[in-house]
């Protein structure tokens, strides 16, 4: 079995000034030294890319974003392209999360274009996926995912989906400390690497990085690394405090 390197990935969303975020960063850095078994990323908001890139350069974290637009400029107010984010060390770009599909008209259709873009530019799209509480009450799990995935994946070659990173991410566990539990989490990770398995082949399915986020603490972290097909966590609330982030990236 190929072994996947962990990806453990802090989303520090609409947090942090510019100085604020490189004092969490270089800290950070400092408590990660030498964490070779996993890889570690932090994105933080736009404001602040450049200037945490400055801390992280030529270290063991990476840089990335929270978000792109896909065209490469024009006059499109308040978006960002790939060249920028690249321009300031992003390597990175999570794709997709949730609070953008709810609060910001995220669809499947424009993950799917953002894919695209993130992958042709060379940066590594993490891409979220996961059902509200009332799905999962609905037994509509695996109908969800499986359109999201279907579509967000929509006419990417099999080499295009070998960069990307996928994040299952349940509604109902993101920043509610209600974490799913680890057989939940399992369960849901074999689908999508089956969904891969099936849709492309099985060494990708093998090869494939999907990662938990929701609700992932200190605490739980390696309950939830232990599960075979779990190979890391996006971090939102946790990963804000360098500590904190540092004993689940040391998990
Ligand atoms: P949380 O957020 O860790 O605060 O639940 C996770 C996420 O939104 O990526």
């Amino acid at each position: 079995m190929p072994t996947r390197k962990p990806l453990i990935a802090g989303n520090w969303k609409m947090f942090k000034t510019g100085s604020e975020a490189v004092e969490t960063a270089g800290k950070l850095v400092e408590l990660v030294k030498g964490a070779d078994h996993t890889e570690v990323m932090i994105a933080p908001p736009f404001t602040a890319l450049s200037q945490v890139f400055t801390a992280v350069k030529g270290t063991n974290v990476a840089l990335g974003a929270q978000n792109l637009f896909w065209e490469a400029e024009g006059a499109f107010t308040g978006e960002i392209s790939t060249g920028m984010l690249q321009s300031a060390g992003c390597t990175h770009v999570i794709i997709g999360h949730s609070e953008r599909r709810q609060f910001f008209g995220e669809t499947d259709q424009s993950v799917n274009k953002k894919i695209k873009t993130a992958v042709a530019a060379g940066l590594i799209p993490i891409l979220c996926v996961g059902e509200s509480e009332k799905e999962r009450d609905e037994n509509k799990t695996f109908s969800i995912l499986d359109k999201q995935i279907k579509i967000g994946l929509k006419n990417l070659l099999l080499e295009d989906v070998a960069t990307l990173v996928i994040a299952y991410e349940p509604i109902w566990a993101i920043g509610t400390g209600k974490t799913a539990t680890k057989e939940q989490a399992q369960e849901v990770h074999r689908y999508l690497r089956g969904w891969i398995d099936k849709n492309y082949t099985a060494a990708l399915a093998e090869s494939i990085r999907i990662l938990y986020g929701g609700s992932v603490k200190p605490d739980n972290v390696t309950a939830l690394m232990a599960m075979p097909d779990v190979d890391g966590a996006l971090v939102g609330g946790a990963s804000l405090d360098a500590e904190t982030f540092s004993k689940i990236v040391k998990f």
